[in-house]
Parts: C-alpha cells; structure tokens; sequence
C-alpha cells in the first residue's frame, strides 16, 4: 500500500482572471488530503471515502463494460470526487504504462469540498503520486502537477488552468500565468478562513464568467483589471522577507488588494450573500483584507489577521459554519507511507 497527501490551497489574488491567461497567486494551506491506493490483481478500481461526505461512501467499477462510473447523470460532491478519482487513476496507469491496473483507493481529506480551498486538487495530485510509487513509477511534483492538471481539464471540460493543482502539487506559494508556473517566496501570512458550509459548482461559474466576458468589453476589462491587482500583489510580496512574520505595512497593502479582488469577483458574478457577508464581518473585526477564494457561489472566504479577532467575528457570523487559522504549507505533495 502506498499513502500520500497533497495540501489545500487558498488564493491570495487571481481565481478566474487565471482562465483567461492572468497571473494568479495560490498559497498551499495547512489542511490535506490523503490517499491510499493498493494494487489489485484485477483491473477494478474500488473508491472509498469514509469522510467526505455525511455517511462516507464506497463505490466499485471496472472490468468489461463499466470502465468508469456513470458521473454524469448527477452533478452531487460524490459524483465529483469519484470522476476526479477516476480522472487520477487513469492519469497514473498511463504514466506507468499500465492501463489495466486496479487499485483500491482510500479517499480521507479535512479540506471541505468544492468549497474554494482546492479539495479536488489535492485529491488528484495525492492519488496520482500514491498510484503512480505504487506502480513503481514515480513522478516528480511537478510532473504530478502536469498530470493532475490534465486530469481536472477533463473532469472541468475544459475549464481549468493550472493554478490549483501546480499548488497542491508544489506547495508554498506559487505565480501561475498560462503554462508558467513557479513558486515565489513569501513571508507567513496570517490567513483565516471562514466556510459558509456550501459549495460551487467551479465549471457553471467558470462558464458564467466567460459568457460576461465575452457580452461586456467592461467585463473582460474587469478580468484584466484582477490581472493588474495581482501584478501589484507580486512586487509587494516580492519585497517582504519571506523568513519573518511580514510588517505591518505590507499587511496592509496585500488587504487593500485583497478586498479590491473580492469587489471585481462580486461584479464578475461569482460571489454571493453568504460569502458576501462573511468578507465584511472580517473586514469589521479588523482584517487587512478580505476576499472569496476559489470558483465562489459559496464555500469560504480568506482573510488576513494576525490577531484572533477575526476567527472570532467569523463564528458569530451566521451564516458561517467554521471559521479557522490556515498555516502556509511550505511543503506540497508527499509520500506518507509506501
Ligand atoms: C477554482 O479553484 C479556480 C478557478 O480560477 C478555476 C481554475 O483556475 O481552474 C475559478
């Protein structure tokens, strides 16, 4: 049996606006997912996942005649994680050039689902790695990312760019523009999040976004406007020491870019009441800044605050269902057990 683990991600800057070739800043966060995969003499793949969902769930396919499971005919999370599975196994029997080998696969994350924080990501970047070492071949991270990358495109149609998997895959914080993706340095940034208890459905807003983008010329100025944002974003991290806790100052000016964000996401559509309404009981208990992460539609928002006033204001807001301190995880993907 091989066991590895991938962390979440939270944006700094940059969800959608990426799609369409704008730089974007993903951080690594502390909160994993694991996944461990055993080879099978036969060619079924068995799905297990005793806590993504309320009752966890088990699902088998393989074999003549049901290659894959039947995932279109639902759009639910649990349909989404076992085609984002399946989408990694046949990812790793390729890369190991073995494309009958079944697995039983154990899915186990405490990074809430389809919520902003890059669950499918790490599922597939872990699941990548355990299969690929199980089969004994291998990848470095960054051709995990690669694969992981090819994975989501299919699972999203086509509506994926490479940010979160890079991350998940890498770890730390990472720039992301088109095909060029590369870790940048970064001091400890103090992110708390607040989860709404929801999710997205990433592919309808990504699609939303697009057709805005292409009625309005003020809204495809509105994507390359977050561009701008996070270029300015850049140079300020770029000049914060990234061994030390960063300054006040600079604090203060990734905030201001942080809310500037949100507002360009909330005119693009992607936001909603519940996200809307944790942003400002951050903004009110003192946050630098704050902003939704990932697709939107619900899920959770990131904010900056190095004191607890934050997470607490978060848990009084009602529509919040769990506020936490997300750590910058330095390390990306890794083996936990072979
Ligand atoms: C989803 O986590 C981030 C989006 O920018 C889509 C993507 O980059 O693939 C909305």
């Amino acid at each position: 049996m091989t066991v590895s683990s991938a962390p979440g991600k939270v944006y700094l800057f940059g969800e959608h606006a990426v799609v369409y070739g704008e730089p974007a800043v993903p951080c690594a966060v502390e909160r994993r997912a694991t996944v461990s995969v055993d080879a099978r003499e036969d060619d079924r793949v068995r799905v297990t996942a005793p806590d993504l969902s309320l009752d966890g769930f088990t699902v088998e396919y393989g074999g003549e005649g049901d290659d894959r499971p039947d995932v279109n005919v639902a759009q639910g999370l649990v349909e989404a994680g076992i085609a984002y599975v399946a989408a990694a196994v046949e990812q790793a029997r390729d890369a190991a050039d073995a494309p009958s080998a079944g697995f039983d696969v154990t899915v186990e994350s405490d990074i809430p689902l389809g919520a902003g924080l890059g669950s499918s990501a790490a599922v597939v970047v872990a699941g990548i790695d355990a299969a690929t070492r199980e089969l004994g071949t291998p990848l470095d991270p960054e051709a995990v990312a690669e694969r992981a990358y090819r994975a989501e495109y299919d699972v999203q149609d086509g509506h994926a760019s490479r940010a979160d998997t890079f991350c998940c895959a890498v770890g730390g914080a990472v720039r992301v523009e088109g095909d060029d993706c590369r870790r940048i340095d970064a001091p400890n940034l103090p992110f708390v999040v607040g989860f709404d208890g929801g999710a997205g459905d990433t592919g309808e807003l990504v699609a939303g976004v697009r057709s805005l983008r292409e009625e309005y010329g003020f809204a495809a100025d509105t994507v390359g406007s977050i561009g701008d944002l996070v270029r300015r974003g850049e140079a300020v991290l770029a000049e914060a020491d990234p061994t030390d806790d960063p300054p006040e100052s600079v604090l203060a000016e990734l905030g201001r870019l942080m809310n500037f964000d949100h507002g360009l996401l909330e005119a693009l559509g992607v936001s909603s009441r519940s996200l809307d309404n944790m942003v400002w009981s951050a903004r009110e208990a003192g946050a630098h800044g704050a902003k939704l992460t990932g697709a939107g539609g619900g899920g959770c928002v990131v904010a900056l605050d190095r004191t607890e006033e934050t997470e607490t204001a978060l848990r009084f807001t009602p529509e919040c269902e769990d506020a936490f301190r997300a750590e910058l995880a330095r390390g990306g993907v890794r083996v936990e057990e072979e």
